[in-house]
Order: structure tokens, then sequence, then C-alpha cells
């Protein structure tokens, strides 16, 4: 089973302040049996742009390598590229992406969205160069209208839920509807630390564990650490 969503990456992001914070939560992963994780670090285009954003990941990763084990989960590098205004027209975009891999981990917005913002991201999945990854879609189905979010589901994205979907009987219902339709493709615990927001597998049932713990995605990637 691989987690999609982390922020297991040291001084990256909100996400582990440390190296010794990242190795706690990789054996976390490994004790629930997670074989692989996609380092997904907070890209926001206001922020970074590619190149600060890359060369910090990168320094970041080998500042974990140094302390890494085999017996943790292998390590894919990845981003969170949160949605900004002209992402369609963003040529270098396919960076951001998982590393060997054309899946790109799109953040939509808490703010409402527009019809008009909707319409872009269903244009930038059309670009041949990248397959759009929507994260953690069980975070807007009480935020946005139903129509929006089901819009980007009825259209064929790929998507990713967060394992505190589980948690909930709602977005339970939901998500194991999408399932059967198969409509969700990856699961995530979008984990930011130890204590608050770990990385936490215990509520997702064995049958979806089986169902998507054997995706193909992450065929091509290249998992940094071997
Ligand atoms: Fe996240």
């Amino acid at each position: 089973m691989i987690d999609f969503h982390t922020h297991i990456l040291p001084g990256m992001d909100d996400g582990s302040r440390s190296v010794e914070q990242s190795l706690e939560m990789l054996n976390i992963e490994a004790r629930q049996g997670i074989t692989g994780v996609v380092l997904s670090s907070h890209f926001y285009a206001d922020e970074n742009n590619i190149d600060a954003f890359l060369q910090r990941r990168q320094a970041a990763f080998d500042r974990l390598a140094q302390q890494y084990s085999k017996d943790m989960p292998r390590l894919y590098l990845g981003a969170e590229v949160q949605y900004f205004e002209g992402i369609g027209r963003c040529d270098d975009l396919s960076r951001l992406c998982i590393s060997g891999t054309d899946l790109l981990l799109l953040e939509m917005p808490m703010t409402p969205w527009s019809k008009r913002m909707v319409d872009d991201v269903i244009q930038l999945n059309k670009r041949s160069d990248i397959r759009i990854d929507i994260a953690h879609l069980d975070r807007y189905f009480d935020c946005q209208p139903k129509a929006l979010w089901r819009r980007l589901v009825d259209v064929g994205f790929l998507i990713q839920i967060n394992t505190s979907a589980f948690r909930h009987f709602r977005s339970r219902m939901i998500v194991m509807n999408m399932l059967k339709r198969g409509q969700v493709h990856f699961l995530g615990t979008d984990c930011h630390g130890v204590h608050s927001r770990s990385p936490e597998w215990t509520k997702v049932p064995d049958k979806v564990k089986e169902l998507l713990g054997s995706n193909t995605f992450l065929q091509s990637a290249e998992s940094t650490i071997l």
C-alpha cells in the first residue's frame, strides 16, 4: 500500500519540522504496512518558483536520505500543487509531477470554486504531458457545491481521498459509493506530524486497502531510494 499524499519531507512546509520527525513518521507508516510514500510538499506559486522549490526539495531529501534505513517505505518525490490563476499556461508544470510519472497532485482551494476555475482545471487535464490527480476530494464534500466537485469526478479525473474520510459516516458513505464505481484511485494520509495529523490508516477497511493497494500508477515512477 502506498501513501500518495504526505508532508514528511523535513522543513519544506507546515509538515515535518526535522529529519527526526520525518523518520518517526516513516516508521509509523512502516508499522501499518505501508511500503511506499509520495513526498508531496506544498507548492504555492506565489511563494516559490519551480526551480527554487525543486532545489529546496532536493536539499531536504538529501538530509533525510542520510538517515534513511531500508526497512522504511520507499520514497517517491512529488508535490502538492495548489491551484493558481493561469495554471493551464504554466509550461513546466510537469516538473512537479511524481518523479518519473505524469501524475500531478493538484490541490483545489477551500474558498468557493467558480465555474471558470473548474473549467480551467478540466482544460488542464486535457494536456498530453500531465494527468491530474485531485488531492483530498473528500475535503470539499461539505464546503463546495456538490455539482462542482461531482463534475470533477464525472469527467474522469484521477481522485485522491484522505484516509480521514473513513472516520466520518457521511464522507465514508460517499467514498464507498465512489469506490464501487471505480472513481477513487489513490489514498493518502496527508500526514503533517507525529502527534497531530499523523499517518493514520486504522479506519480504512481492509477491502479498500486490497482494492487500491495493487494499483499500478507508480510502475514507471523513479523510487528515489532503492
Ligand atoms: Fe496536503
